[in-house]
Order: C-alpha cells, then sequence, then structure tokens
C-alpha cells in the first residue's frame, strides 16, 4: 500500500491542477492583473491563516496534530506586514472576507477546534504549497509589480525559519507518514485535502469574478 504522504498528494493531484489552472491563478502568475487584485487575494489569505494559526498552540499538544504544529511555519505576521505594505497602515479597516473566504476560514477553525486530524489536512494543503508552489508565485509578483525580492509585499511566501524546503518537506512528509490514525480517519483526512483544494478553488473563482480580465 501506498504511504499516507503519497496517497494524500495523489488523491489531491487533479485539483491540485484544477487550483494552478483557474482562471484568477493563470491571469495572476501570466502578469495580466493589478496590484489591486494581488492585495485583495493577500487580503483573504489573512482570514485563512488566522483560522489556521489562531487555534494552533491549542492543538500543540494534541497527539494525533501536534506534531504539526510548528511556529517557525506561521505566515500571519508576514501577510500581516505584506498588507500594510500593500495596503498601507490603515491595513485593518479596509480588510473583508469574499463570502467563499468566510466558508473556507470557518471550515479550518472548525477543524482546529473539534477535529484535529481534520486539522492536519489544512495545515498540509496549505504550508507545503506555500512551500513549493508559492515560490513560483513570489517570483512572478517580484516581477510583475516590483516587490523588493524576498520583502515587504511577497513576505508570506519567504519562510525564514526554512533553511531547506526540500529537507523540510522530506521531514514532513515522514510526519504524514507516521499519524497516529487508523486508515479509515486517514481516509478522512483525504477527503478533507481534497475539501481543501475545493475551498481554495472557489476562493480563485470568486476572485476571478472580482478581478475579470475582459471587462
Ligand atoms: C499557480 C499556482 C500553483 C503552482 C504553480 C503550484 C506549484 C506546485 C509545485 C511545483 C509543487 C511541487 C511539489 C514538489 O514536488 O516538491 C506543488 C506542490 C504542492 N502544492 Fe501547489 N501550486 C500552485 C497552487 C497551489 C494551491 C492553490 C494549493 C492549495 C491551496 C497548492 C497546494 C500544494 C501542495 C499541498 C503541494 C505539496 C504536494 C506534495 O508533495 O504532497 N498548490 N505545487
Amino acid at each position: 500500500m501506498d504511504s499516507f504522504s503519497t496517497l494524500i498528494r495523489t488523491a489531491s493531484h487533479e485539483q491540485h491542477v484544477e487550483a494552478e489552472t483557474s482562471t484568477f491563478m493563470s491571469d495572476l502568475l501570466g502578469g495580466r492583473l493589478g496590484v489591486d487584485a494581488y492585495a485583495r487575494y493577500t487580503e483573504q489569505l489573512w482570514f485563512v491563516y488566522e483560522a489556521l494559526e489562531a487555534g494552533a498552540g491549542r492543538l500543540a499538544s494534541d497527539p494525533v496534530a501536534g506534531p504539526f504544529v510548528q511556529p517557525r511555519l506561521y505566515r500571519l505576521p508576514a501577510l500581516e506586514r505584506d498588507l500594510a505594505h500593500l495596503r498601507g497602515p490603515d491595513w485593518r479597516a479596509g480588510l473583508s472576507a469574499l463570502p467563499a473566504t468566510r466558508v473556507y476560514a470557518d471550515r479550518v477553525r472548525e477543524c482546529a477546534e473539534q477535529w484535529p486530524a481534520g486539522y492536519i489536512a489544512h495545515h498540509y494543503t496549505r504550508y507545503l504549497g506555500d512551500l513549493s508552489g508559492g515560490q513560483i508565485i513570489r517570483d512572478k509578483a517580484e516581477k510583475t509589480w516590483g516587490f523588493e525580492k524576498k520583502g515587504d509585499g511577497v513576505r508570506f511566501y519567504v519562510f525564514e525559519e526554512i533553511g531547506n524546503p526540500a529537507a523540510f518537506k522530506r521531514d514532513y512528509r515522514e510526519l504524514l507518514d507516521g499519524v497516529r490514525a487508523d486508515d479509515l480517519e486517514k481516509q478522512r483526512i483525504v477527503t478533507e485535502c481534497k475539501r481543501a483544494f475545493a475551498l481554495n478553488t472557489a476562493v480563485f473563482r470568486a476572485l476571478g469574478e472580482e478581478f475579470p480580465l475582459s471587462a
């Protein structure tokens, strides 16, 4: 039988392609959107990471989700610096979640509070993705909107405390493979991961509607 890390990766592959090729992401990576669209997207990420990280401390001692909780991954402080750069010092006042973002963040919070194994699915979907494809987005954002390399505006994508992302991902897969869950629970985590991808795609869809190219 495949390892759990392979299972979760394979099971979400199709949806990964869907997220990657969504209209909003394609337009963003194609350099066809203004910095306002990028800022709006970054705002949505703030809500997701607030949900992921606000409840993380409590999960640190959980036998299932605990090993995944690592403050060196936390993105909220970086997101807040990026938003201050993108929106100015009053960025909080203008911050608003799209309905799709609210649904996503609510689900993350629900898992954090009630289902630690499900939280792992959201943890994986976000942090491993940010460490991987996030680097492509960062590169593109720096070039398109002229942010300083790894500086304000793209700090979200810079994991200062992860020296070797490839090694980190290897260790992370080991953590997944050792997750303290039986086969049925693992299956449920995979299902939650697919849900996490679908929640992301829904946010992209909403952003695509807010920033249509042909309008
Ligand atoms: C244009 C957008 C994206 C690009 C270009 C991209 C690209 C990539 C690349 C190149 C990897 C390589 C992983 C490796 O072999 O080390 C990866 C992995 C991953 N991506 Fe994305 N990605 C994008 C969007 C997303 C989104 C929206 C999510 C979910 C929110 C996501 C979640 C993941 C996850 C969880 C992995 C780790 C897979 C694994 O090794 O288990 N990605 N991505």
